[in-house]
């Protein structure tokens, strides 16, 4: 079973299991994208080599980066918490499946082809006796979201599933954490740099700052409508919040894993 432990703290950006599935339960999921990730598409040759992989997607929700793999013939693992979007991700692919309890884990749903595996569990209760090792780790919209108490968990797990020399993409984004305390979680390059480097070879291939959506954007906004005192931004999200911080990088990384 999982070592970690929590309780929700929304004040100190601790999420507990729980809140995930309530998000889930009530749509609050702004995280979920319809289309699958463009560093796909751009990035395919220098991934996959022209060669079928195996991939893990810690915290994959339901994103469509799935269906994009899946389509493309390889071989595909994900965890949840939720079981809500994990059957509504067979259901809405129209992907034949069955399930099976796995002891002390939670539920594992599987494509009848047995190329796509999810399970509906703690990532924290998998292990490499239970999954095997994987050629790439996706990493996206995952470390951001751990509470940052089990990160140092969270890495030595992604690495004991990442084969000798394998492949680990990681998408990240750096703000002000005085705006928001997460998730998601700002994660600038040197904590990247602290947790990957004595493990892995680490390159930035993109880096991208949101440009418009600073604070002196949001003041404006505010002075615009009232001369007297300026309303605060509305924080009701962390969209909005982030939104705040002077800066907000965007940034993906491939980490290579020593052989
Ligand atoms: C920010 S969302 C990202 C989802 C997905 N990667 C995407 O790009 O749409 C984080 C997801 O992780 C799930 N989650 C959070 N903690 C988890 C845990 N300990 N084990 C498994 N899933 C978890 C949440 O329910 C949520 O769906």
């Amino acid at each position: 079973m999982s070592t970690k432990s929590c309780e929700t703290n929304l004040d100190e950006g601790v999420l507990h299991n729980s809140e995930w599935v309530h998000r889930w339960a009530v749509g609050n999921t702004a995280f979920h994208r319809p289309i699958p990730d463009k560093f796909l598409d751009a990035n395919e040759e220098s991934m996959f080599d022209g060669k079928i992989k195996s991939l893990f997607l810690p915290l994959c929700g339901k994103t469509p980066d799935i269906t994009w793999m899946y389509n493309k013939g390889h071989t595909v693992c994900g965890v949840e918490i939720a079981e809500q979007p994990i059957k509504e991700y067979f259901e809405e692919n129209k992907i034949d499946y069955e399930t099976e309890q796995v002891e002390n884990v939670g539920t594992l749903y599987k494509s009848k082809d047995g190329r796509l595996k999810l399970y509906v569990a703690d990532l924290f209760d998998l292990s490499v006796s239970l999954c095997g090792q994987f050629d790439i780790i996706w990493d996206s919209k995952s470390l951001v979201a751990i509470n940052l108490a089990d990160r140092e968990l969270y890495k030595d797990l992604m690495l004991s599933l990442l084969k000798p020399g394998g492949q680990y993409y990681l998408a990240v984004l750096e703000y002000d954490p005085k705006c928001w305390p997460g998730p998601p979680h700002t994660v600038p390059d040197d904590v990247v740099k602290h947790l990957y480097s004595t493990s892995c070879k680490i390159d930035l291939v993109e880096e991208a700052e949101r440009s418009g959506q600073n604070i002196n954007e949001v003041k404006k906004d505010n002075d615009a409508s009232s001369d007297k005192e300026a309303p605060k931004p509305a924080l009701s999200s962390a969209g909005a919040a982030i939104k705040t911080s002077a800066y907000v990088f965007d940034r993906w990384y491939k980490m290579v894993l020593n052989e």
